[in-house]
């Protein structure tokens, strides 16, 4: 589902793809203006890294392509830039408006997934971003937002949708999923070494009873794995219900495969990842990308590689720094990668 909203104007309700949200699905969050700033909503990570990386200023044009509480945005209007704000949640985009509405024109949203970079309309009448930013998975507001379901310390629904164009609920996947394919997602996203029990278990209770509640179901993994050490036992499961309902790698891997067609020669692409599956495919879709030559062991000799686009603009992730993560505990998994598209090859 996509919508564009110009600042200063009410989002619009029109939905071109057909998905209906969820009745209430805005009214239900508590309101947009009860989080008046950036962080107490979100505290963004890495903030320093990204204003230089970006190198915004005047006569830039920058997709955040995970506008969340507009951290990231603000950090590219304060150098001059123009920027575009992406999220699948409504509830953000309400908050990032009211917030930014001080850079009038220079700041605009668009409702949907960043893995539909192309259908953005800037883009269709042929413009291109001078950089890109992905900051990955979920903002400090929606998992502290009960109602949204994404905590296992905070009672709510079994939710956990990002915005009305996910396409399951937990609930439909914890209480109608086979137990083969939560055993997978638990092991695979959450990589959780208990995976099979907790996915037997689940099936063999909801027979019983259906879970409904996000405490429900974490007391219910923890009396099936017990706990051991500090992590919560529930976490894993969590993560990796989160990551299947929002699609989260498929719509990562979508959107690595158009961000070359969205950037200006010369343009940046910033990509922030918490999850080792996640930075492992940007990281291995970076490497093939920004190498001149590739080579096979059956080959005579190297062969120029068709997909080289990128310059990689630090070899390594850059990881945050003891002072961040000592004042946001969120950074400590925190991996920013970043490239520049380079010139076509004549
Ligand atoms: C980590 S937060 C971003 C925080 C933001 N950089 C800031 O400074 O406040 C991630 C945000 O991206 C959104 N998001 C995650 N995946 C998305 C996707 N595939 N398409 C659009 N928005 C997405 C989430 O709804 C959330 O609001």
């Amino acid at each position: 589902m996509i919508r564009k909203a110009a600042l200063g104007t009410a989002l619009p309700t029109a939905n071109p793809t057909g998905f209906c949200a969820a009745p209430g699905w805005l009214s239900e969050q508590e309101p947009a203006g009860s989080f008046p700033d950036a962080v107490a909503y979100h505290l963004p990570v890495f903030p320093a890294e990204i204003a230089d990386w970006m190198a915004a200023g005047p006569d830039k044009f920058i997709i955040d392509g995970t506008l969340g509480g507009g951290g990231h945005s603000e950090l590219f209007l304060k150098a001059g830039a123009k920027v575009l704000g992406i999220d699948r949640d409504p509830e953000a985009l309400a908050h990032a408006h009211a917030r930014l509405a001080e850079y009038g024109n220079r700041f605009s949203t668009w409702e949907g997934n960043f893995s539909r970079l192309q259908e953005i309309p800037e883009i269709q009448q042929g413009g291109r971003a001078d950089g890109l930013l992905l900051d990955l998975g979920v903002s400090s507001r929606q998992l502290d937002s009960a109602v949204r379901g994404f905590s296992f310390m905070r009672e709510g629904p079994l939710d956990m949708r990002m915005g009305p164009s996910s396409p399951y609920t937990a609930s439909q996947i914890i209480n109608e999923w086979s137990e083969v394919d939560l055993a997978r997602i638990i092991f695979e996203f959450g990589e959780e070494p208990k995976s099979r029990r907790i996915a037997a278990a689940i099936v063999r209770q909801r027979a019983i009873k259906r879970f409904d509640t996000t405490l429900e179901l974490a007391a219910f993994i923890e009396s099936v794995i017990g706990r051991h050490g500090r992590t919560h036992p529930a976490t894993r499961t969590f993560q990796a219900v989160r990551m299947a309902v929002n699609e989260e790698l498929e719509s990562l891997a979508t959107a690595l495969s158009s961000v070359s067609s969205i950037l200006k020669p010369g343009g940046r692409l910033l990509i922030i990842t918490f999850h080792s599956l996640e930075d492992r495919m940007v990281k291995r879709f970076l490497r093939h990308r920004s190498a001149p030559f590739i080579d096979d062991p059956g080959w005579p000799e190297p062969r120029p590689n068709p997909d080289y686009q990128f310059q990689l603009l630090a070899r390594k992730a850059i990881l945050p720094t003891a002072e961040e993560t000592s004042l946001n505990p969120r950074a400590r998994s925190a991996k920013l990668r970043v490239a520049r598209l380079l010139d076509p090859k004549p």
